[in-house]
């Protein structure tokens, strides 16, 4: 019969003396583990007549429960000095400098498509969205771009995959159906302007088979080629922050309007400097017209009453302009160090206040 006593004696000293929690928790398997002295000792109960088990189980469970009791009384006391000696070792230094903050910046993608919204906005154009996966009749049937138009040709458009030709899902081409959805949805007047992702099959320096465009449309009972100039010289003034900019309508044609013209900015190239507002060079940035009455009529307003204007232009290429970035493929590249270089600050709004201002 082991000396019950001694056993108990050992632990508890030994456990009141642990230097650290490391220490108490070797002891604690020593004595409580599973196959510790303790545990061990528990084993043999069963081997014992009824008796014997009776009185040594009765001792080895106080046992067990003085050495818990111990244990729990010097994991406190270590906790406290442990806790102490940190308190007294770690100091801080209050005359370190901070660590530099990594702080965010702005895609000029967001930053433009903002500046964009900015000046309409002021103007009271209201932001309106579309859905990036579109039908054949709002992509191209309502915008009275006919059946044979090279736009629905294969090599152009992303179709998904399903259903017969006329009822084929697109990746929207360009950000026009959402005049068709307004007109569709609401009652007139409208003045609305949508902002988002557009998709066509082609990859080079000026394009990817992603990119972004705003499109604008103006609807009322009154307005007219007047209104649509006004609002577009206004608009390119403001954005390219130059007074006077030299703004120019050339004929054109689009399917959903008639008249339809580009829009160009004078500009010069001189020995390979570029500079928007001077010279004599010409340069186009966006697609307007008057909404074609056929369109009007395919979404159930009434072409004798109301007309419009509508105007549509590339987010990245006002970008590529407006900031001088040459490659509209690394606009997608994530590259952390571009992205420092050609991002925004959040507390930057460049020359947009002045645009807005004038
Ligand atoms: N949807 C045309 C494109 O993607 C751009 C455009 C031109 C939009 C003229 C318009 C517009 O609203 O009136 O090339």
């Amino acid at each position: 019969m082991p000396d019950f006593d001694a056993l108990r004696e050992e632990f508890i000293t030994a456990v009141t003396n642990a230097a650290d929690s490391r220490e108490l928790e070797f002891l604690r398997i020593e004595a409580l583990g599973k196959k510790g002295k303790v545990t061990e000792l528990m084993k043999g109960l069963g081997t014992m007549d009824p008796d014997e088990r009776k009185s040594v189980g009765l001792s080895l469970n106080s046992i067990k429960s003085d050495i818990t009791t111990a244990i729990e009384k010097r994991k406190i006391a270590l906790a406290k000095g442990e806790l102490q000696t940190r308190l007294l070792e770690e100091k801080v230094d209050v005359t370190l400098p901070i660590r530099p903050e990594q702080t965010g910046r702005i895609h000029p993608i967001s930053q433009t498509i903002d500046e964009v919204v900015a000046i309409l906005g002021e103007m009271g154009l209201q932001v309106v969205e579309g859905p990036d996966i579109e039908d054949d009749w709002h992509n191209f049937t309502a915008l009275n771009i006919p059946p044979d138009h090279p736009a629905r040709q294969e090599h152009d458009t992303f179709y998904l995959p399903g259903e017969a030709d006329s009822e084929r899902m697109v990746l929207r081409t360009h950000t026009s159906p959402v005049q068709i959805r307004t007109m569709q949805h609401g009652t007139p007047p409208f003045r609305i302007i949508a902002p988002g992702r557009t998709y066509r099959c082609d990859y080079d320096a000026t394009h990817s088979p992603m990119f972004h465009q705003v499109e604008g449309l103006v609807i009322d009972q009154g307005t007219h080629m007047g209104h649509l100039k006004g609002c577009l010289i206004e608009f390119c003034r403001a954005f390219f922050d130059v007074d006077n900019l030299p703004v120019r309508f050339r004929p054109s044609y689009f399917p959903f309007t008639e008249p339809s013209a580009e829009v160009d900015i004078g500009c010069t190239r001189e020995g390979g400097q570029f500079r928007i507002g001077h010279g004599e060079e010409w340069l186009e940035i966006l697609g307007c017209g008057m909404v074609n009455p056929k369109v009007l009529e395919n979404c159930g307003i009434a072409s004798s009453e109301y007309q419009g204007f509508a105007f549509g232009m590339g987010i990245e290429r006002l970008a590529m302009l407006k900031y001088g970035i040459p490659d509209l493929r690394t606009f997608y590249e994530t590259d952390l160090r571009w992205l420092k270089h050609y991002g925004f600050s959040a507390l930057d709004v460049p020359s947009l206040v002045g645009g807005l201002n004038r």
